[in-house]
């Protein structure tokens, strides 16, 4: 039976049904859903059943695997093996996570609009989450269209932000929300890394907005203001035409093209319900500098 792609939305989300993801797929089906995803940026395929491997063997298909930044986090034994992302409110025991805990404190960070990964040299290419449990109310995944934020722009602003690039620091976003005890290991594995500000998606020939709560600076500009466009161009790309809110039943597999699209999370009373997310990560092998042909400072 083939496959269906229904779009949610015109030209930004699409729900993909009879497939199984927990089987290999044939080149055929592979392509199929290839196609879509450039297309669209954000893919719904509900009801999967996945466990670790099968999950990590569908996310293979649109490039290599990163591995989780926990693997730099010495203090704290991860949940889960370190090429998954944990993006569950729950301890190694499966308990949820303490009212003061770190690791609570560090994650409220992917309430921020963010794409994954922007802060390594190589950024995401795509994410792949799974909905293992959810919860009842609230905890909805929200995206926003950075290409079509990026059509929106005026003139004068594409011009503006031509060529120049940001600096992107995991260390950025946390400082946005306060938080600031980072270990050692992650000062010096985490180093800032620079990004464009504009890109095209090579598969799709779009241009798209690069922009992030991870970014902070902007090199050549001074700290205020090149943070003011940062701001105001976040702004712009998150405003409502833009954005599709995802409300997640256990099965769903989301996947996002990073280069498309900005997420964040939503509030939900995360002492009370467990959520439990994984989540897969493709690299999008290069930096985005080195992709556009724009010189890295310094
Ligand atoms: C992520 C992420 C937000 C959420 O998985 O990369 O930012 O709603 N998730 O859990
Ligand atoms: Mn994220």
């Amino acid at each position: 039976m083939p496959l269906t792609i229904q779009p949610v939305t015109e030209t930004f989300v699409a729900e993909v049904g009879d497939v199984d993801l927990s089987r290999p797929l044939d080149a055929a089906t592979v392509e199929t859903i290839r196609d879509a995803f450039w297309h669209y940026g954000v893919l719904v395929f509900p009801g999967q059943r996945l466990d670790e491997e099968s999950h990590l063997a569908f996310a293979r298909h649109f490039g290599p695997l990163e591995t989780s930044i926990g693997v730099y986090r010495t203090d704290v034994a991860p949940r889960i093996r370190e090429d998954l992302s944990d993006i569950s409110n729950l301890d190694r025991d499966g308990r949820i996570w303490g009212a003061d805990s770190r690791i609570r404190r560090y994650k409220m960070g992917t309430r921020l609009w963010h794409t994954d990964s922007s802060f390594k040299h190589a950024p995401a290419r795509a994410s792949l989450l799974h909905a293992r449990s959810v919860a009842p109310v609230g905890g909805h995944t929200e995206f926003a269209d950075v290409r079509a934020a990026y059509d929106a722009l005026d003139a004068e602003m594409r011009n503006r932000i031509e060529g120049l690039v940001a600096e992107h620091s995991v260390f950025n976003s946390r400082a946005r929300i306060g938080f600031t005890d980072f270990i050692e290991d992650e000062r010096s594995n985490l180093k800032p890394v620079y990004q464009v500000l504009a890109r095209t998606i090579p598969e799709s020939g779009r241009r798209a907005l690069f922009v992030a709560s991870h970014a902070g600076r902007i090199h050549g500009m001074a700290d205020d203001e090149g943070k003011a466009l940062i701001d105001r161009l976040l702004e712009h790309a998150t405003q409502r035409q833009f954005v599709y809110t995802h409300r997640w039943r256990v099965g769903d597999l989301v996947m996002w093209d990073n280069r498309a699209t900005l997420h964040r999370g939503t509030d939900y009373d995360d002492l009370r319900w467990p959520r439990d997310m994984l989540r897969a990560t493709v690299s999008d092998e290069v930096n985005s500098c080195e992709r556009e042909g724009v010189a890295v400072p310094g």
